[in-house]
């Protein structure tokens, strides 16, 4: 079985050695696209990363029932929007286009338990990168297209953290990827856009587009860092992540 549709992953919780294992759903019983159903390595590696970055300030965020405070982009399989529930202990929004929500609301039940055991919560939306102002719940209870706040004004709920695993693998992306993170990433000092991608030759210009992108929308890389992964996956490619954060006066 190829590592793209593993149906578990090992992803570190700390830096003392403890582990979850996230279980994915097998693909194979749902109909949508491929590519969104394999668990890319990006993914893995950014699970694995999460634990050695500094914790988020999470103080004052999820106003809003059942939002949150992270949300991941284009989260395919949900490995890393999981693991950061697990992890920080935090409600995630695993977001992605509609035909793929159904697996990944497969993937949550199937983790449910275990991610509500480290004090985590998470939830599927839907979350088009064209569209970034429209979220919609997947989860009926939830379904809400969060088009106004209280006062009726148009305000798009914000995240303190933007999640992407592997978003970055076309010239409209960079465009895309962007307006999405500007539109739902909190403006705060304490507000963090962490992402990852394999650095394939094919894709530099895209990466190179969405870092000047970013930098124009006023963010800043923080911190970045390259990994390989492991030899199962049986691929040479590195891997980079990088943190960012709002510039300036905010
Ligand atoms: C290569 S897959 C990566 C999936 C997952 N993050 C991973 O690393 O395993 C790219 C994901 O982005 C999603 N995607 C592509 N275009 C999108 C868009 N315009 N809006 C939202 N999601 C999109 C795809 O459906 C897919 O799940």
């Amino acid at each position: 079985m190829s590592t793209r549709k593993r149906l578990s992953f090992n992803v570190k919780l700390n830096t003392t050695g403890d582990t979850i294992t996230i279980h994915i759903s097998d693909p194979s019983n749902l109909q949508a696209d491929n590519l969104a159903l394999a668990t890319w390595g990006s993914s893995e590696v950014l699970a694995n990363t999460l634990h050695r970055l500094p914790t988020p300030d999470f103080a004052g965020t999820g106003a809003i029932a059942g939002l949150g405070s992270v949300l991941e982009l284009g989260a395919g399989t949900g490995l890393v929007g999981l693991s950061a529930a697990a992890i920080w202990r935090v409600w995630v929004t695993l977001t992605d286009l509609e035909p793929i929500l159904p697996n990944i609301k497969a993937n949550i039940e199937l983790n449910r338990a275990v991610i509500r055991g480290y004090g985590g919560s998470a939830a599927c939306g839907m979350l088009d990168w064209a569209r970034p102002d429209l979220l919609t719940f997947f989860v009926p209870e939830h379904e809400s297209q969060l088009t106004a706040d209280a006062s009726g004004e148009w305000k798009p709920w914000k995240f303190r953290v933007v999640l992407a695993a592997d978003t970055v693998y076309s010239e409209e992306h960079p465009e895309l990827l962007t307006k999405a993170v500007t539109a739902r990433l909190e403006r705060s000092p304490k507000a963090r856009f962490i992402m990852c991608y394999p650095l394939r030759i094919g894709y530099l210009d895209h990466i190179r587009d969405l870092w000047e992108r970013l930098e124009l929308a006023g963010l800043g890389c923080m911190q970045e860092g390259r990994e390989s992964l492991h030899e199962e996956w049986d691929e040479d490619t590195p891997y980079e992540w990088c943190v960012w954060r709002w510039r300036g006066d905010i």
